[in-house]
């Protein structure tokens, strides 16, 4: 059977960096996120008695051997589950970089999970999904449920799941992401969490997070961006020292990443309320709500260096699509 899948990539408001179990990627810690409606994947799978192998796409761009070893390898566990036998056709196509920091894995194993499993005809429940999507990529699991989503680490794969703590017309937030270099980063979040534990302050990271996930629930409770600003930024800034002290030291960031941090804080002395977070690439994501939207793009779009600006609303989790890409 072959069926299509839509899958918004998220933004971590409180980042995933590390995992007690590699093989089942058990987090370290728990994370929280909203979807992002200009940044998705759509992914058709065929499961079919026709094929002898896997074959996995992407429209536009090329997956390298490593990256279409992990696709099949959710497969089989797709196919583990479902007592399905036949092997699978892949197609996806992404509206934004892959590899640049802007989570085209959340979105990408979010969409294979979804339609692999729908087209196995096998029904499984959200957590389920979550839980499968997490083993294909992390941060992929927080892009199944509606709008804002909290991933609870837990300490085993049955509890290590998404759910959503509000839907995508809670609050309209707004995300501007920033592209200012869609080249492929260097070292993958898989091999750079690898050296976590080299980093001195990756312990001092782990006792905050809760209480930064408790200011975290209050302001989305209160809808106060003042206070979500600051956690926002406070563990973005907080996951990259642990990156950057770890051995060997990873830096994403360019130059053009700290101007555009430089303009979200002008913005805010001028009264605009704005926040910036950044994931394992160089370009920046800003967080505002939509009364602001005219100020901010106007502000981003004239800083020297940026390649695009991708715009986006808060939205709902993955869900199937009729028109499938073969
Ligand atoms: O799911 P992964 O392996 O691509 O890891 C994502 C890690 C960060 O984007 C840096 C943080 C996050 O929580 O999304």
């Amino acid at each position: 059977m072959k069926k299509t899948a839509h899958a918004p990539s998220n933004i971590a408001f409180i980042k995933y960096w590390g995992k007690k179990d590699n093989v089942l990627r058990l987090p370290l810690n728990s994370s929280f996120s909203m979807n992002l409606d200009g940044a998705y994947t759509i992914t058709t799978v065929d499961f079919s008695p026709q094929y002898n192998r896997d074959t996995v796409q992407l429209i536009g761009g090329n997956f390298s051997a490593q990256e279409e070893a992990r696709v099949v390898k959710a497969l089989e566990r797709i196919r583990l589950k479902s007592h399905t036998n036949n092997y699978a056709r892949v197609l996806t196509q992404n509206t934004f970089p892959k590899g640049a920091g802007a989570a085209a894995s959340a979105s990408g194993f979010a969409a294979l999970t979804v339609a692999a499993f729908e087209a196995t005809g096998m029904s499984l429940s959200e957590k389920e999904l979550t839980i499968f999507a997490r083993m294909g990529s992390g941060s992929a699991c927080r892009s199944i449920p509606d709008g804002f989503v909290l991933w609870e680490e837990g300490n085993m794969s049955e509890n290590s799941y998404a759910h959503s703590l509000y839907p995508s017309t809670y609050w309209d937030l707004r995300d501007a992401l920033v592209i200012v270099d869609s080249s492929m980063k260097k070292v993958s979040t898989t091999e750079g969490m690898e050296s976590i534990t080299t980093s001195p302050f990756l312990s001092q990271r782990l006792k905050i997070i809760p209480s930064r996930i408790e200011r975290i629930l209050n302001a989305c409770k209160n809808k106060n961006l003042t206070m979500l600003g600051e956690v926002i930024e406070e563990d973005c800034l907080d996951m990259h020292h642990v990156m950057q002290t770890q051995i060997p030291a990873l830096n994403y960031w360019n130059n053009t990443t700290v101007l555009v941090m430089e303009e979200v804080k002008r913005l805010r002395s001028l009264n605009v309320d704005v926040y910036f977070t950044v994931d394992a690439g160089p370009n920046v994501h800003c967080i505002y709500e939509g009364k602001d939207e005219s100020k901010v793009l106007e502000a981003l779009q004239k800083i020297q260096g940026i390649e695009t600006i991708i715009n986006n609303k808060v939205t709902t989790g993955t869900h199937l699509i009729d028109q499938h890409l073969f």
